[in-house]
């Protein structure tokens, strides 16, 4: 496991204990659509290949973060600089924590940066990274098969979501705190 380093944003606030619960809280929830995410995409690339595994990408990971959104009380997603679904686009703080964590990853590559933030909206958001890694490549490397990319190309006419290097920053979880 490499270490995460928890960022506050306004770091002139000491972190409250509210603050490090919700952190924890967070931390959970992400992992928790990262497993699910991962064991579904594992059993349908086990079972009919990668072709197939677009498909239950393209309709589960939409539905599996809307289940887990909804035993949450939160919004939970994914959001990446380029992104294959145009839905998943950074929007207000979001690019800017992207940013953030694009110079951060490339100053420290082992570092997985995560930030929760009150948005400007009064929300508590919370993003994690996502660092590309050798079983990602298939789908968002370099050498994508002319099979793979033409069905990733049927669903996504403009996916950016190509190209990446293991260690690059993929994307990051996203997690929208709703009010109680
Ligand atoms: C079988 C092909 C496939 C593999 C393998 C794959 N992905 Fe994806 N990925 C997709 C598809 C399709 C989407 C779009 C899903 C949607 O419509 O929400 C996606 C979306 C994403 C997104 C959301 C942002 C965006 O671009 O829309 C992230 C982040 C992401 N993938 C990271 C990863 C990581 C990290 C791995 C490896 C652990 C991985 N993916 C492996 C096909 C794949």
């Amino acid at each position: 496991m490499k270490a995460l380093i928890p960022i506050v944003f306004l770091l002139s606030t000491p972190v409250l204990a509210d603050d490090q619960q919700r952190i924890e809280q967070s931390r959970h929830l992400a992992m928790e659509l990262q497993q699910q995410l991962s064991s579904e995409l594992m059993a349908a690339m086990k079972a009919q290949g990668l072709v197939h595994a677009i498909s239950v990408c393209n309709e589960r990971a939409p539905d599996i973060a809307e289940g887990l959104s909804k035993s949450n009380n939160a919004v939970v997603g994914r959001t990446a600089l380029r992104v294959r679904n145009p839905n998943n686009a950074p929007m207000g703080e979001q690019k800017a924590v992207m940013d953030y964590f694009q110079a951060r990853m490339a100053k420290d590559p082992n570092t997985v940066p995560e930030v929760l933030f009150t948005a400007s909206n009064g929300e508590q958001h919370y993003m994690r990274a996502i660092p590309m890694q050798p079983q990602c490549a298939a789908c968002h490397g370099s050498n994508i098969t002319p099979d793979v990319r033409n069905a990733i190309a049927q669903k996504y006419p403009n996916d950016q979501a190509t190209g990446f290097e293991v260690g690059d920053l993929r994307g990051s979880f996203l997690i929208r705190w709703l009010e109680e």
